[in-house]
């Protein structure tokens, strides 16, 4: 098996293609990224230790596919996977890179007839829907109301169903578009992918800034003492995401590889789940015992564009079709983000302070 996973430097990319290397040392694994995000440099000492090949390219450039031995699967992490990406910065950046380097990732998956992984986002759901789910209120966070009228939407929060039609931010857009590219592909040129929907991720190696990676981003935070805000939603810092470990999103990835023919052709929302959700503020108390260090916590009352108040993954569909779930509780990933900010700290401190 010869795996290809651009952006195979980044916080998802080079965890799979480590834990993959170990569960499956006869696996030759390719990584392929352009080093655009700050820290993932530091992933090419781990690649290099499991014996994992480091292409530095870019997936906007077709002809930096071209030296990368022909795979038999490719799995598509490379992004600019901020959602702020594209609306604060540059707008151009994001196409290329999201939109651009999918179809370029498309066209070489049909050149060597490989399949294809595709990491996409709970983003594709539009904020101002999401923002009209019946939501609940207590003095730590907003939670998801009982009963939900919306197509796709319940208590255990949202699936697959859930209209896709309005504005989702332009991350978000170019990962729909993507989506909707990756069907076309698989309708009429013979592509073989799965499309996982993805909520928040998190896990060690991940270089989380204020809008990409909140609970990296928090826990080091609190750990290096810097300032923090709750943004949004009048400075509460009640908004609610669920997160998986990175492990956990290892699992689900290697049994999808193990059954792709059957699971082909199916987009999954994946995420933490219910079980898994917190908010800023309940996080706040984590990292305080976590770390031992207290923080007075800003409020800025202005919400960002296309913020929304919760976002809960539904995950019944992957869960009937493949069992699996995940395990790793966010006390659990807490400690082990913990664990590696304390034996990596020297490396970690100039990429988070
Ligand atoms: N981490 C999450 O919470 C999360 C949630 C939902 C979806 N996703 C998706 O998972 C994938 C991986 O995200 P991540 O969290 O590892 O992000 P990341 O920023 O850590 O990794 C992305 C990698 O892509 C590389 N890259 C960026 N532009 C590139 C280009 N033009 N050519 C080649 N490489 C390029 C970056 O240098 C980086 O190493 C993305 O597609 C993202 O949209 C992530």
């Amino acid at each position: 098996m010869r795996i290809l996973i651009t952006g195979g430097c980044g916080f998802v990319g080079s965890n799979l293609a480590i834990y993959l290397k170990q569960k499956y040392p006869g696996y030759k694994i390719f990584t392929l990224d352009n080093l655009k995000r700050r820290g993932s440099e530091l992933n090419l000492n781990r690649l290099n230790k499991a014996k994992i090949s480091f292409i530095h390219g870019d997936i906007r450039i077709p002809v930096d596919f071209e030296s990368v031995p022909d795979p038999d699967l490719i799995i598509d992490a490379a992004a600019e996977p901020a959602v702020l990406s594209g609306i604060i910065e540059s707008t151009r950046y994001t196409i290329d890179t999201n939109l651009l380097g999918t179809i370029n990732t498309l066209e070489y998956a049909i050149k060597k007839k490989a399949k294809l992984i595709f990491l996409s986002t709970s983003r594709v759901y539009p904020f101002r829907l999401l923002n009209k789910l019946r939501i609940t209120e207590n003095a730590y966070r907003f939670q998801i109301g009982p009963s939900q009228q919306m197509e796709g939407a319940g208590k255990n929060g949202v699936n697959e169903s859930f209209s896709l039609t309005g504005p989702k931010t332009p991350y978000g857009a170019t990962k729909y578009a993507s989506e909707i590219l990756i069907t076309e592909y698989q309708e009429f040129m013979g592509l073989s992918a799965i499309i996982n929907r993805c909520g928040v991720i998190a896990g060690p190696w991940q270089m989380g800034k204020v809008d990409q990676g909140f609970l990296v981003h928090w826990l080091a935070s609190h750990y290096w003492k810097k300032r923090l805000t709750y943004i949004g939603y009048k400075g509460s810092g009640k908004q609610v995401r669920d997160v998986l470990h990175i492990e956990d999103m290892y699992n689900l990835i290697d049994f999808q590889i193990k059954n792709f023919n059957m699971l082909q052709g199916q987009t999954f929302n994946v995420g933490g789940g219910i079980e898994n959700s917190i908010s800023l503020r309940e996080l706040t108390r984590l990292c305080e015992k976590a770390t031992t260090n207290r923080m007075k916590v800003g409020s800025d009352s202005k919400t960002r564009p296309g913020d929304v108040k919760v976002y809960i993954t539904d995950n019944s569909k992957v869960t009937r079709l493949t069992k699996w779930k995940p395990k790793i509780t966010i006390s659990e990933t807490v400690e082990d983000v913990m664990n590696w900010l304390i034996t990596n700290e020297e490396i970690l401190k100039p990429i988070f302070t």
